[in-house]
């Protein structure tokens, strides 16, 4: 028997011979995928991370590796030496590796396994708690091996197109001051420092704008980043970045830089030929014509203003449009194509939608042969002349369903944005691969906590006002913009970034819109501050959230399928228990009570 790995080396992956390699001698090491006797022979798929390899053993050949061939069961793993053979006319054109077989000559088991808690196969079937309490099982399955290829190669591509940019790859630390304002932060007790916590970082915000001070011109991390936050399909505890920051630089500049990487991202993961630059638009366009600001462009289903129609009918008999208006507020519609038909009862389960998101109800029509509206109360009270400028504005043709909110901007927005994600989902309207990216530029600069009333940074407290909205800083803090800007892919916020603001000066009159007063600013970001006072450099940059990158580059479901091990909705790791009880002795250590 050969002594395999000691003398006898690995000569190819389970993924790897083809019909060229036909009487090679081989020696391959993997996990048995599956065994079937049949005919006097038994039949091995041997899988390893790149891929199968069918096997066979024939008594003719080796009568001891047959024999041992007919105790082996799944996930057992073992070496195999053998020679490769032609499967002729029982080719499998599934498998990369389906010409050939290897006719085995020797068997060695390294190691027996347990049955599986579920089948490691592409269609599995069990539950992700499952799947979860057993990642590395779960790992083998080949669809799970090529999501986590797939992000190995991302992140080395990554690094190649920034590093060819010119870029140091720097590190920043993990548990920094804890300056609560941005998403909630894990903490860390201090032993040495009694009574004192780290925070687990959310990002490298404040660090990378110190490697800018520090002159460093160009950064970037691929880092790990911890957010306290409601957990969701595209959000995990603990994620990782894409972090850059680059000094004497606009938007365009930071545009061209990423555009540039996902280029060859697509290229090479996808091949995927993208155009650039990508498209822009502001987030008031955005909202304006999707109610969203991650709008999805791979439909239409545009939001369609009537709020002039309806001023210039005086309301056209509808009182409580003209109200809106009249307040301020807008009219708008989603005009569904007659293609996309809705029931009665459909539409009344569209309007239980529109009130989970808060709406008050959802004045609809649908449209007749003549252009009249139907299945609506306000068929009876709409005037002629404005039911057709309606029609007209919305482009309803017969057929069509329209489906309008009215009330203050915002809220509208909102409502029908979410309508028109639903609409497109349940009427499937992406179809096939497309790739629709986009920058989103010039969001506001604050926006007002739904918990606390209070105004809070839409970004983070250092991002820049556009240069014509800084009077507005402290006569219409809503009003003013922000040189803030997100990249978008079919309808997910894939990064987001900043021009910073490099002067001290500003930044404390941004932390006064805030109402962070002086004492405070010292107190949560003086190193900051101090900072900005030595030359700070003009500079910006973003972060791409590599998961959700990945996840979308992939087609996997969840962010959790492109994350080795990650935690569920309630921030658990099934496989491990994390997060567990701690003992009494270690909480005296760290200085803590039982609440
Ligand atoms: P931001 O908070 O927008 O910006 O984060 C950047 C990107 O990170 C991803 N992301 C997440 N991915 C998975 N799980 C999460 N919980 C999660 N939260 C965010 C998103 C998002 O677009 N320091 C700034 C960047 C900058 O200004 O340069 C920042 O962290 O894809």
């Amino acid at each position: 028997m050969s002594n395999f790995i000691e003398q006898v080396d690995r000569t190819h992956h389970c993924g790897e011979l083809r019909a060229g390699d036909q009487d090679q001698r081989v020696v391959l090491f993997g996990w048995v995928a599956s065994r079937r006797d049949l005919g006097g022979f038994v039949f091995v798929d041997l899988r390893d991370r790149e891929g199968v390899t069918q096997l066979v053993f024939d008594p003719a050949t080796s009568g001891e590796a047959f024999s041992e061939a007919g105790r082996i069961r799944p996930e057992w793993v073992v070496a195999v030496s053998g020679t490769v053979r032609s499967r002729g006319a029982n080719a499998n054109d599934d498998l990369p590796t389906g010409a050939v077989e290897v006719l085995a000559d020797e068997l060695h088991v390294f190691n027996a396994s347990l049955v599986p808690p579920f089948q490691l196969i592409d269609d599995v079937d069990a539950r992700e708690e499952l799947r979860l309490q057993s990642r590395y099982l779960d790992l083998r399955r080949p669809e799970m091996a090529r999501r986590l290829k797939a992000r190995h190669e991302l992140t080395q591509l990554v690094r190649g197109a920034l590093v060819d940019q010119g870029f140091w790859e720097l590190e920043s630390p993990m548990m920094i001051k804890n300056t609560p304002g941005g998403a909630r932060n894990f903490l860390v007790p201090s032993r040495l420092n009694a009574g004192s916590f780290y925070a687990l970082a959310e990002s490298p915000q404040i660090y990378k704008q110190l490697f800018m001070v520090a002159g460093y011109d160009k950064y970037f991390q691929v880092v790990r980043c911890f957010r306290d936050e409601d957990l969701r399909g595209d959000r995990q505890p603990e994620f990782t970045q894409i972090d850059m920051e680059m000094s004497f630089v606009a938007p365009r500049h930071i545009f061209a830089v990423v555009e540039d990487m996902m280029r060859r991202i697509f290229d090479k993961i996808l091949d995927v030929k993208l155009e650039a630059p990508f498209a822009r638009m502001t987030y008031a366009e955005a909202m304006g014509r999707f109610g969203s600001d991650k709008p999805d462009l791979r439909y239409g289903l545009e939001l369609q203003d009537l709020t002039e129609v309806v001023r210039s009918h005086d309301g056209g008999g509808i009182g409580m449009m003209m109200d809106a208006v009249k307040a301020g507020g807008v009219v708008k519609g989603i005009c569904l194509p007659p293609e996309h038909t809705m029931s009665r009862s459909g539409l009344d389960k569209l309007e239980g939608k529109v009130k989970e998101m808060g709406g008050a109800g959802l004045a609809r029509a649908k449209i007749g042969d003549d252009g009249s509206w139907t299945q609506t109360p306000l068929a009876k009270r709409i005037s002629d002349e404005m039911r057709t400028a309606i029609n007209e504005a919305a482009g309803a043709v017969p057929g069509s369903i329209l489906l309008m909110q009215f009330g203050p901007a915002n809220r509208v927005h909102t409502i029908l944005g979410g309508l028109r994600t639903h609409l497109a989902q349940k009427f499937e309207m992406v179809k096939g691969d497309e790739w629709k990216l986009l920058w989103i530029t010039d969001f506001p600069m604050f926006e007002t906590s739904e918990e606390s009333g209070a105004v809070v940074a839409c970004h983070h407290p250092f991002t820049s006002p556009l240069d014509e909205d800084v009077n507005l800083l402290e006569s219409d803090p809503l009003a003013c913009r922000a040189k803030a800007y997100d990249l978008v892919l079919n309808g997910v916020e894939v990064g987001g970034g900043s021009i910073r603001i490099h002067d001290s000066e500003m930044q404390n009159k941004v932390f006064a819109a805030l109402g962070i007063d002086p004492s405070e600013q010292r107190a949560k970001f003086g190193f900051l501050l101090d900072a900005l006072k030595y030359g700070a450099p003009p500079h910006g940059g973003v972060a791409l959230g590599l998961d959700r990158l990945c996840m979308l580059l992939t087609g996997a479901p969840s962010i959790r399928d492109v994350i080795a091990f990650p935690k569920t909705t309630s921030g658990q790791c099934l496989m491990s228990g994390a997060p567990s009880d701690i003992t009494e002795a270690q909480l005296k250590e760290l200085h803590l009570k039982r609440g």
